[in-house]
């Protein structure tokens, strides 16, 4: 039995931070696939209704002690809203980790009801003009530049001449390097990207990667990407909003029976509960939350006063989906 540690220092950080960052993948654009996101913009969906959202869940952030950010080029406009906060509020660059992701483009055009959000572009051509993107909109804040969603269709791993454009990044640029995954290859494709080399070291210095009670599968990969050094930063802990108090479909009624019972005996709600399995994970250096309002991020931030135990961990290891259905059910997920 105990509560999580609260803090991790990043290789090459300053100071310790928490272990909590925020991702902005559902502020930065009017449409997004997590459960409830139709409801949560009470002042709308226009770009500056928006930003100013953005801007008052960053201050609640901040206020709480996050200091790990993580925004896309195909997130809308939220390298730019955390631009926009960076430089209002004077954040002192050596306090903050910023991290942001290459490979897709946003091509909604803030519709909700677009036909098509993002183009995945995993080519040289693509890191170089998005490379040029976030760097005009974050400067030398972005400390981790990421592969967006990588997968073994994309070949991105195998792209000798993407592969050298990263090495050149980071040598010239001073930037980390991470990849992002999706899908039920995210182990095997975790251990292709430890193995590759540049300039006589590991190319990525980072991976975030889905970690969640119903898709724990790349846990023992994760475990072993920390063991070598790179930062662990898990997306997708509330399974897209099915792990939260909003999920109300019939289908997960049982499931959602027994995280209640198991949060209500340690005194948490369901999206504190399914925080608190990511953070009692030793391999877990950042754990994103996806909040779009103060509301759900103080919730969410409750996850470091959990007292896990193993009666929690051996009930809820019962609830993970076989990959191959968990994505399947991921990928069906509306955008709204
Ligand atoms: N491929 C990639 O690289 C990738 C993919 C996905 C995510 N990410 C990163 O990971 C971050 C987090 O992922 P995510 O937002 O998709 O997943 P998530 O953490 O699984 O879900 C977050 C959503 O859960 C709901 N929620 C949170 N707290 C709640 C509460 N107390 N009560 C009710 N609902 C609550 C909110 O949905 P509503 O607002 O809809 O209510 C929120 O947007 C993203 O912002 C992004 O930075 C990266």
């Amino acid at each position: 039995m105990s509560r999580p540690a609260r803090t991790t220092t990043l290789r090459g950080a300053a100071q310790p931070l928490p272990r909590m960052g925020l991702g902005l993948a559902a502020l930065g654009r009017p449409g997004y696939i997590t459960l409830g996101h139709r409801d949560e913009f009470a002042a709308g969906r226009s770009v500056a209704a928006m930003e100013t959202q953005s801007h008052a869940v960053l201050d609640a952030a901040w206020r709480l002690g996050i200091r790990y950010f993580d925004a896309a080029r195909s997130y809308g406009k939220a390298e730019q809203f955390l631009g926009s906060w960076l430089s209002t509020r004077e954040i002192d660059p050596d306090a903050v980790v910023v991290a942001s992701k290459w490979g897709y483009r946003y091509v909604a055009q803030w519709q909700v009801d677009a036909d098509q959000h993002e183009v995945k572009e995993h080519s040289l051509a693509m890191l170089r003009q998005q490379w040029q993107e976030s760097h005009a909109l974050l400067g030398d804040q972005l400390d981790l530049y990421q592969i967006h969603s990588a997968t073994f269709e994309s070949g991105v791993l195998a792209n000798g001449a993407v592969l050298d454009g990263l090495a050149r990044l980071k040598s010239e640029q001073g930037v980390r390097l991470g990849l992002s995954l999706s899908g039920p290859d995210q182990a095997a494709l975790l251990r292709v990207a430890m193995g590759i080399e540049r300039e006589g070291g590991r190319l990525f210095d980072g991976v975030q990667a889905t970690w969640n009670l119903l898709e724990p599968s790349v846990g023992a990969a994760l475990a072993e990407a920390h063991a070598v050094g790179m930062t662990v930063i898990v997306k997708e802990a509330l399974a897209n909003g099915r792990l939260t108090a909003g999920n109300d479909s019939p289908r997960f009624a049982t499931q959602k029976a027994r995280l209640q019972r198991v949060a209500d005996r340690l005194g948490t709600t369901l999206d504190g509960l399914a925080l608190a399995a990511v953070l009692a994970q030793p391999w877990a250096d950042v754990v994103l939350s996806g909040a779009t309002t103060d509301a759900q991020l103080v919730s969410n931030w409750a996850a470091f006063d959990v007292v896990w135990d193993d009666d929690a961990a051996a009930t809820l290891a019962e609830l993970a989906e076989s990959p191959p259905h968990y994505w399947a059910y991921r990928s069906a997920l509306p955008w709204h």
